[in-house]
Parts: structure tokens; C-alpha cells; sequence
């Protein structure tokens, strides 16, 4: 067996009073795409900045490729090959969306300050290797036509992609998405679909997807499986039909319905 890319043994974590997750254990070999679903409050987006260090576990290991990755820098994170899109999304809203896959290419400069500033042929060339592959990544998630419009005129479906596209600027070795289907209508889901699936088939991506569009996430996982948060522990993993079939699954989301039902009523 091939060894695992990421292994998340008991993580767990406290904010205040509230234990947002707990004694949570995921683990992905390389080339896996894996979907993690849950009510709203479950811990998901947590378990996502666990990962990337933007908060520190109160206990547990994140094991990236068999070495402990808990305390390194966001920075440090991204070098090791770890990337991700957010549920809000966050581009330059100002930049092009050329420019915002630029600043991802330049997460790994080739050449120093000054022999940008004095323009060296090892300056220039990886100039030329940034354009060319800031266009290969627009392309890849077919935005091409698109490079020099404002992020911010971008269609809500198109923001989340070109987020996708700066996710792949770093060359990672594992993908973090959350919830890359919010807010898209069903056209889109089926467009996202197929990108999604491309890039992990024909790419290679690792990829950790949380998503609430239930459709997109049993499709792009039915050949693998899906861990399911509640309350911020693991309620279960497994395949789809397995997730869509299991009881305590239906009655957390039921769960989720009724409270939203009761807050609304108020
Ligand atoms: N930085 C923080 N400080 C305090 N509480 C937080 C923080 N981040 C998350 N929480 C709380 O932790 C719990 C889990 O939040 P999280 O955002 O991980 O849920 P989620 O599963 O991603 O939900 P959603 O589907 O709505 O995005 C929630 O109760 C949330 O209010
Ligand atoms: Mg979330």
C-alpha cells in the first residue's frame, strides 16, 4: 500500500466553551478525492483551517506525507503542497483574472528582486513561463477568454472558478475545496462536475472537497467515499449510497431543517 498523503489522527478543537471539532481522523491516499458534508455548524470549514494552520488544534496530528505539519506557517503549508479555495470566496476584486492567478504563480519566485529589476535572462524566462502558465491555468478551468476582466465583473460561478484556477497555481499536492458549488445553479454544478473530475483524473489532484449540493458531491465521490461531521465529531464515512441510506445521516440534516424551520418561525 502506498504511503498516505495526509493523515489526520483525533484532531480536535476548542473555542471558547464551544468544541467546534472533535477527535476527527481523516485519512487520503495520494490521488483520492474524498468529500466531507455536514450540517451547517458541523466543523468542516474548521477541519479546513486546521489543515493550513490558519488555527491551532488544542490536540491531534496532521500528518502531511509522514511528517507532522501542526504549527508550521500558512506559508510553510502552501511550500509543502498544501492549497485551498474558501467558502467566501477571496480574490483582488480590482485585479484582472490573470493577475489573480499571477499572484499564486509568484508564491514561488525562480529569480531574486534584483534580477527582476535588471531584467536577467533567467528573470525574463521565468516571465515568460509565468504568462504561459497563468493562461494554461485560466484555460484549464476554461477562462481564458476572460483573463483581462476584472475579477470583480465576473459572474458569481466564474469567481469560484478562477479561485480554483489560483488554488492550482502553487502546484499542490493536495486540494482543499470548500464548497465549490455555492451559490450555482444546476447548468454550472454539471460544468464544475466535469472540471473538477478532470483535474483530479487527468491531473492528478489529491482533493478534499467540502460541499453541501448533495448532487455534486455523490457524483464526483462515487467511486470513493465521504466522512460525515455532525456537531463537530465524525458521524460516519462512507460510500455514497452508504451516506445516503444511513439514518443518523438523514436525522442530522433533518436536524439542520427543522432548527432553520424554528429560527425562521421566530
Ligand atoms: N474562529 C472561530 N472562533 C469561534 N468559533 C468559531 C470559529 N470558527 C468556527 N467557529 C464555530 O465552530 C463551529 C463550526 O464552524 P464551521 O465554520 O467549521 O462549520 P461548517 O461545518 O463549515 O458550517 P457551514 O456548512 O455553515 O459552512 C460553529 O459553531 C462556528 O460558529
Ligand atoms: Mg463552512
Amino acid at each position: 500500500m502506498s504511503q498516505e498523503i495526509l493523515s489526520i489522527r483525533d484532531l480536535s478543537v476548542n473555542f471558547g466553551g464551544v468544541q467546534a471539532v472533535k477527535n476527527v481522523s481523516i485519512t487520503l491516499q495520494p490521488g483520492e478525492l474524498v468529500g466531507l458534508i455536514g450540517p451547517n455548524g458541523a466543523g468542516k470549514t474548521t477541519v479546513f483551517n486546521l489543515i493550513t494552520n490558519s488555527i491551532r488544534p488544542t490536540s491531534g496530528e496532521i500528518i502531511l506525507n509522514g511528517k507532522s505539519i501542526v504549527g508550521k506557517s500558512p506559508d510553510q503549508i502552501c511550500r509543502l503542497g498544501i492549497s485551498r479555495t474558501f467558502q467566501n470566496i477571496r480574490l483582488f476584486p480590482q485585479m484582472s483574472a490573470y493577475e489573480n492567478v499571477e499572484l499564486g504563480l509568484h508564491n514561488t519566485p525562480q529569480y531574486t528582486i534584483f534580477e527582476a529589476f535588471i531584467r536577467t535572462p533567467r528573470a525574463r524566462r521565468a516571465g515568460i513561463n509565468t504568462r504561459k502558465r497563468a493562461h494554461e491555468l485560466l484555460e484549464m478551468v476554461n477562462l481564458d477568454k476572460f483573463a483581462r476582466e476584472r475579477a470583480s465583473n465576473l459572474p458569481y460561478g466564474l469567481q469560484r472558478r478562477l479561485e480554483l484556477a489560483r488554488a492550482m497555481a502553487t502546484s499542490p499536492k493536495l486540494l482543499l475545496l470548500d464548497e465549490p458549488a455555492a451559490g450555482m445553479n444546476e447548468d454550472e454544478c454539471n460544468e464544475l462536475i466535469k472540471l473538477i473530475r478532470q483535474i483530479h483524473t487527468t491531473m492528478g489532484y489529491t482533493i478534499i472537497m467540502i460541499e453541501h449540493h448533495m448532487a455534486v458531491v455523490m457524483d464526483l465521490c462515487r467511486d470513493s467515499r465521504i466522512y460525515v461531521l455532525n456537531l463537530g465529531a465524525l458521524l460516519t464515512v462512507g460510500s455514497p449510497s452508504e451516506i445516503q441510506n444511513n439514518p443518523d445521516v438523514i436525522k442530522a440534516y433533518l436536524g439542520e431543517r427543522k432548527n432553520a424551520r424554528d429560527t425562521s418561525a421566530s
